[in-house]
This record gives structure tokens, sequence and C-alpha cells, in this order.
């Protein structure tokens, strides 16, 4: 991680956590968070951006857990796993942006690998998602990454450009138009990078910190290449793919890994309080009284 770009740790809970579960966890969070962590560090760096976090819980939970996260002692962002990118219409099944305002979400992910190999995302699709939700004002979590045989086949980076060339959103574009939606970010802040080998999700197999750093560093000159220096040298690039409090240190220690974006691992109270505190702990910050 980079001190002036800061960390985010993400939690996605996928088909996890039913109304009972997500009480639970945030009961669990609020009681850990108020023991495990000090107060004046965690505001300190939450004030200045140098720490996130956000969950991003199942579609029926995310009212709930809007409600529960402002009990808690730090500012917890509270996303939806997909949403569309047209306002409204005949599409069955979707939610859309206005429908997450309404009710307070600002956060989004984009392109997870499940979306894409489970339910037929493309590139196309994930770059009409990202405009869209940008241009909404949305923060999002835009999610890349190669399979196994991709990765055997010596095809990784290719693979990573051709997400990201086709993926990417047209951030000159957004760059000129004002936006309407609650988040006043500039874009690099609102675009987070999410690496995430496909062999790494949910497998307990985790990129090396070698691995992770040549994809990152890869990912970096890719959106420096795309969309210059400011956006490229500023965004977020989270790793994700069996991310643990016992693998994260090596992770965060990578001059490109910005961050976890967590699956598993973020269902757990413990264990995602872990995860902020190894972030604490390597933002090097001091801790007050
Ligand atoms: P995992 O999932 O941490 O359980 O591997 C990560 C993800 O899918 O985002």
């Amino acid at each position: 991680m980079n001190p002036q770009r800061g960390v985010l740790i993400a939690g996605n809970w996928k088909m996890n956590h039913d109304l009972r579960e997500t009480e639970q966890f945030f009961f669990g969070l609020k009681e850990l968070a108020e023991k495990e962590l000090n107060r004046k560090t965690i505001r300190s760096l939450f004030e200045t951006n140098k720490l996130r976090t956000c969950i991003f819980p199942a579609a029926l939970s995310l009212s709930q857990s809007l409600v529960h996260a402002q009990e808690l002692p730090f500012p917890l962002s509270i996303g939806c796993q997909n949403a569309h990118w047209e306002k409204k219409g005949a599409f069955t099944g979707e939610i859309s942006g206005p429908m997450l305002q309404e009710i307070g979400i600002q956060w989004a992910l984009v392109g997870h690998s499940e979306r894409r190999q489970l339910f037929g995302e493309t590139d196309a699709t994930v770059r009409k998602k990202a405009q869209s939700l940008l241009e909404q004002g949305f923060a999002i979590i835009l999610c890349i990454g190669e399979t196994k045989e991709e990765r055997e086949a010596g095809q990784t980076q290719t693979v990573l450009s051709r997400q990201l060339t086709e993926g990417l959103p047209q951030i000159p574009t957004l760059l000129n138009e004002p936006v309407n939606g609650p988040m006043s970010e500039p874009i690099w802040d609102r675009l987070i990078l999410a690496y995430e080998p496909v062999w790494a999700i949910g497998t307990g197999v985790t990129a090396t910190p070698e691995q992770a750093e040549e994809s990152h560093s890869f990912i970096r000159n890719e959106l420096i290449r795309l969309q210059g220096e400011t956006v490229g040298k500023a965004a977020l690039i989270l790793y994700g793919g069996s991310v643990t409090p016992q693998n994260f240190d090596a992770l965060l220690a990578c001059p490109n890994v910005d961050g976890a974006l967590a699956g598993g691992t973020s269902l757990k109270v413990d264990s995602y309080v872990k995860l902020i505190q190894a972030c604490i702990k390597s933002l090097h910050q001091p801790t007050l009284p």
C-alpha cells in the first residue's frame, strides 16, 4: 500500500447472511470495534480518507445494513453487489441506481467474476454499468482477473489488459461532467479496481505477494496508459481471492496493493476487524491515547 493513496477494506457477502445473520454481524461488529479499535486513531484515519471500509450485503439486507452501520464507532459504507445500467424500465429482476440511491446506497460492485461466469456479464455490460453508475455519482469497485487456464497459458496480462480496455468507462468524459449524485468525491476516489484472480476466489489458494504485485503494477500502468496519470496513480487497486488475516499483511506490504475485497473473511466479525487492524498498523498512524 501507499500511505498517500490510503486503503480500503471491502467485504463481499455474496448470497450469504439473511436478515437475522446480518443483524448479528452488525451487533458483533459494534461490540468488537468498540473494544479493539482505538477511536481517535480510527477517526483520524477516516477523516483524512486514508482508511475506508465497505460491505456489500445481499440486496434484501441493504436497508437493514444501512441502519446498523450508522451505529458503528467508525464509518462503514454499504454497497450493492449488482445494479443495472438503465435507470428504469422492463428489466425483470434488476435494480437501478436511482432505486438504490433512494434508500441511501452509494457504492456498487461491478463485474465480479461470478457475475461474469454465472450470469453472462461481458466487458461490454461491465462498461455500461460502470459508466452509468459513475455518472450517477456512485463509487464503484470494478473487478477483473484471469482464470486458472488463462494464467497457465501465460495470458494473465493479455486478459487484464482486455478487461480494462473494454470494461473501463470513458473517464475523460466523466471528468468533465458535473455529477448530480450524493457523492462529491473526484472520480479517482470513486473508481476502485479489484484484481481478483478467479483461481483464488473461494478456493483457499491466494496469489503470492509477488504474483499480486506483478498484476497490480501492470494494472496501474494500464490505467495510466488508458486514463492518464491523475486517475492511474490515485486509483485504489484492491486484491481479492481467499484473503485472510493470516495472508493479508504480506499482500498489503506490496506497493500497489491498496486493500482487499474479501468474501468469506468478511462474513465473520473477528476476521473482518483483523483486516481493518492490519490496515491501521500498516498506515503507521501513531496510536493516540
Ligand atoms: P473470497 O471471495 O475472499 O471468499 O475468496 C472474494 C470475492 O469473491 O470477492
